[in-house]
């Protein structure tokens, strides 16, 4: 368990760096075993996720270490196929092995991922989408079983953008004899990120950032050094940390049109916002106004993941900003525990209604998954009094040194395990 004690009240200023983007540094790192290759990453984030798809690869026979925020891999020797229940369970995304091992291996065996804190999270896309590529796909109980078969390259609809079967799609169809289509893919950075990796391994992808992406086949190059992008989550979180306490911050080394729907809202909620090209200054008022009707939405609407960190930010907001969750059914757990300090939030279905209040008080608080960890700290850094967050390790998932990066800024903030 790890406890996080913050004393709010405190305005935060200064320069943040941001971190390299967990979200693209784990689709990476299950990409390494498309095909032998030695890889070089850097401003890859020091985080639990990263921790357990270093793992897995090491038990497919790959080396893998990290040594600060530069990861070396050696997938050579990858001589699995299967990835055992106890290493799936420790992170959901390990899906995204599924298509790396179909293309290296022609295979592939684990235990479905499983459902989290924010819902079921099923993988028919995936497995529809892989199939279509001619895997054959079996699902005994909660296992998978994968055999590639030759895959030939087709043209694939997804019904959704979703972001882990675009990118499993792109992963096996690098491995598949002919052109693959995909239409109606995600169209998120990450997935950018991802095809500049696959590039540099050799493959031949294009159209990532747009709903088609097309695949024809690799010529590896055995060799790759790639940077991780800065995560825009973890810049939506600070710019939302300075907006939730009135404070004045410059994030740095970040693509501000990686959140500008987020910094939209915030510009609107009363901050003055100074972008240059890899900076981001947010000046916050006092107080920040409601912002109306908030939408989440697959990129570039705003993102899922920036919703419960927007919504701690607005809790002592003036006037009713109401939040629709349109991507997770289960995506407000951090409301009952935001009202613990007092906040006025109802929830009726995929609405959450945000009432602003003039105070907050600390109050000992629960986290359930990952980004509403981070907005009980958001909260409390804006709570009069000392809040305690309890947290099962959700947090330092995501978060590379969130308890430094925030003292850094002024914030009293202390994290224990
Ligand atoms: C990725 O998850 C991110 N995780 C999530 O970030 C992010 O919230 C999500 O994309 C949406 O942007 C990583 O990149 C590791 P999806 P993913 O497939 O790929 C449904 C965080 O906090 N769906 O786009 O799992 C699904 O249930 C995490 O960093 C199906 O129904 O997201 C969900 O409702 C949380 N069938 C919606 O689509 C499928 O086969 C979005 O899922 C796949 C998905």
């Amino acid at each position: 368990m790890e406890f996080w004690h913050i004393r709010g009240g405190k305005r935060l200023t200064g320069a943040c760096p941001i971190q390299g983007s967990k979200n693209a540094s784990l689709p990476i790192l299950a990409a390494s075993i498309v095909c032998p290759a030695r890889t070089e990453l850097t401003e890859v984030p020091r985080l639990r996720d990263v921790d357990a798809a270093l793992r897995i690869l090491r038990h497919l026979g790959c080396r893998a270490e990290q040594q600060g925020n530069a990861v070396y891999i050696d997938s050579g020797l990858c001589s699995r196929s299967t990835i055992p229940h106890a290493l799936m369970e420790e992170m959901r995304s390990s899906v995204i092995f599924l298509g790396a091992l179909i293309a290296r291996c022609g295979e592939a065996r684990m235990s479905l991922p499983g459902g989290c804190q924010l819902g079921k999270r099923p993988i028919d896309l995936h497995l529809a989408a892989l199939r279509q590529l001619g895997a054959e796909i079996e699902q005994n109980g909660d296992e998978i079983v994968c055999r590639g078969g030759r895959l030939r390259g087709t043209r694939i609809a997804l019904p959704f953008p979703s972001v882990g079967a675009t990118e499993n799609v792109m992963l096996a169809a690098c491995a598949a004899e002919g052109e693959t289509t995909l239409c109606g893919a995600a169209r998120e950075p990450e997935i950018t990120a991802l095809q500049d990796y696959l590039r540099a391994m050799g493959a031949h992808i294009r159209g990532a950032g747009t709903e088609r992406i097309v695949i024809e086949g690799m010529e590896p190059t055995g060799r790759v050094c790639a940077r991780i992008p800065p995560d825009r989550i973890v810049a939506a979180t600070m710019a939302c940390a300075a907006a939730a306490t009135g404070g004045d911050v410059e994030l740095r080394g970040v693509d501000v049109q990686q959140f500008s729907a987020v910094v939209h809202f915030l510009n609107r909620a009363g901050c003055d916002i100074i972008s240059r090209k890899r900076s981001l200054r947010i000046l916050a008022p006092s107080r920040l106004r409601a912002v109306g009707e908030i939408l989440t939405a697959p990129f570039p609407g705003f993102p899922t993941d920036a919703q419960p960190v927007l919504m701690a930010a607005l809790l002592r907001s003036r006037g009713k900003t109401r939040i629709t969750e349109t991507i997770f059914e289960n995506r407000f757990r951090q409301v009952p525990e935001l009202c613990r300090l007092g906040a006025d939030i109802r929830v009726i279905d995929r609405v959450a209604e945000i009432r602003g209040v003039e105070r907050l008080h600390g109050a000992t608080l629960t986290a359930g998954d990952l980004r509403g960890g981070a907005a009980m700290i958001l909260a409390g850094l804006a709570a009069e009094g000392e809040t305690l967050v309890r947290d099962k390790g959700h947090i330092t998932r995501g978060y590379e040194a969130l308890d430094q990066r925030l003292r850094e800024l002024g914030a009293d903030v202390e994290m224990k395990n």
